[in-house]
């Protein structure tokens, strides 16, 4: 027997990868949101691998920021069985502009669009059954519980699913619900002719409340797991979900969730706790604690008496004995030296040199390229 989902042609997902990432600078300053590792693997690609399991065939990314390095890295595809395209804007066309855009890319039956910047646990081949059995639909949203809906766009639901108001945004205290938009619809194409040509538009804005308007707009709700990676500290979270769900294999002697290159040099005793991906060509020396919750990238160089915890160390860095990271995001190639201790948020830009004996801490945030040489214990961005 056909399923409804097989009788369907070529299932595409279209990516929103084209955001400027603000709110992560100085690190997306030098590589698009989309790269940024999360357990030593590019969001997008955690994203893709999850698309390719539940039998979509074709991925369009929706790029103009930094547009070069995401092609660069994803190619044609062939990596992930799944067929990739681009659909490249000349100048950023908001959330639905992308979406006309790609038309020529799409077929003509129901699409998936993704925001870029979230990581979930949503069932997409649930949630495309979802839309096919409501005959009606012209957009189907994926629906999240939060306790905080002002960040985000929230929805008053029926009980037969549908969404009677969508509002972006909403001032706090009018929000129509705590049920948010997750930032994942299935798209019926009669959505095109409602966006205009290379024009920023917003499909929330501007799409989302007409549908409401005339019932055709439905809301899939999922628990478990879901965020926007949009602030540092959520970035630090979403690499625990990626650390604790999303990656495939586990250490095979124990429930940790240790995942070390065979590349790497670890040199004994060093303490590891779960859970923490480390790259290829990495080197750790002695008495050294890793973990909980820490990725370290490629070609990192880590001296004796360290201690790294709920941190992201991007590739090529450097950290001298004896110095302790909490709660940080080390950028690319950044140096560190002796006793140097950060936490609290603290972001090191790409290529940073800190000094020997500095303490950094509370959101401090370094612009690429700079050395510090004194201690910094307010929150202060050095550019
Ligand atoms: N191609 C392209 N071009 N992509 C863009 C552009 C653009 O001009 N502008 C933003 N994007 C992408 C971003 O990269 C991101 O993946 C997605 O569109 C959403 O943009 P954000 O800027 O991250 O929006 P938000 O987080 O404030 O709000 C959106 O997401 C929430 C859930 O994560 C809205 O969709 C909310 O309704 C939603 O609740
Ligand atoms: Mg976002």
């Amino acid at each position: 027997m056909v399923t409804e989902l097989e009788a369907n042609r070529l299932i595409s997902a279209l990516i929103l990868a084209g955001g400027f990432g603000t709110r992560l600078r100085p690190l997306t300053c030098t590589r698009p949101k989309p790269l940024f590792p999360l357990g030593n693997k590019p969001l997008s690609e955690i994203i893709i691998e999850r698309l390719a399991n539940s039998g979509v065939e074709r991925v369009i990314f929706a790029i103009n920021y930094q547009a070069e390095l995401i092609m660069q890295y994803f190619g044609t595809g062939d990596k992930w069985g799944i067929d990739i395209k681009y659909a490249k804007e000349k100048r950023p066309l908001g959330t639905g502009g992308p979406i006309k855009n790609a038309q020529h890319l799409l077929n003509d039956s129901p699409f998936f669009v993704l925001n870029g910047d979230v990581i979930s646990s949503i069932d997409f081949k649930d949630m495309l059954n979802f839309h096919i059995q409501r005959k009606d639909a012209l957009g189907t949203i994926a629906l999240h519980p939060v306790e905080d809906p002002s960040r985000y766009g929230a929805v008053e639901l029926d009980h037969a699913h549908r969404i009677l108001r969508f509002v972006e945004k909403p001032a706090p205290g009018e929000e129509p619900s705590n049920l948010i938009n997750a930032g994942a619809y299935v798209l019926d194409p009669e959505v095109f002719e409602h966006i205009p040509e290379n024009t920023p538009f917003s499909i929330e804005r501007e799409v989302f409340p007409i549908f409401a308007d005339q019932m055709k707009l439905y809301g899939y709700k999922f628990d478990d797991i879901w965020l926007d990676m949009g602030k540092p500290a959520d970035y630090l979270q979403a690499n625990k979900y990626v650390l604790d769900h999303f990656l495939k294999k586990t250490h095979s002697s124990s429930n940790k969730k240790v995942f070390i290159s065979h590349s790497s040099e670890i040199e004994e005793p060093v303490h590891i706790n779960s859970s923490i991906a480390i790259g290829d060509n990495v080197k750790i020396a002695r008495d050294t604690h890793i973990g909980p919750y820490v990725c370290i990238g490629d070609d990192v160089t880590i001296g004796q008496g360290c201690r790294i915890e709920n941190s992201i160390i991007f590739p090529d860095v450097q950290i001298d004995s004896f110095s302790s990271i909490n709660e940080c995001i080390v950028g690319e190639a950044a140096t560190l030296g002796r006793w140097v201790k950060i936490e609290g948020l603290t972001i090191i830009g790409d290529y940073c040199t800190i000094k020997d004996n500095v303490t950094l801490t509370s959101g401090v945030t370094i612009c690429p390229w700079k050395t510090v040489s004194e201690s910094i214990i307010t929150p202060t961005t050095i550019m």
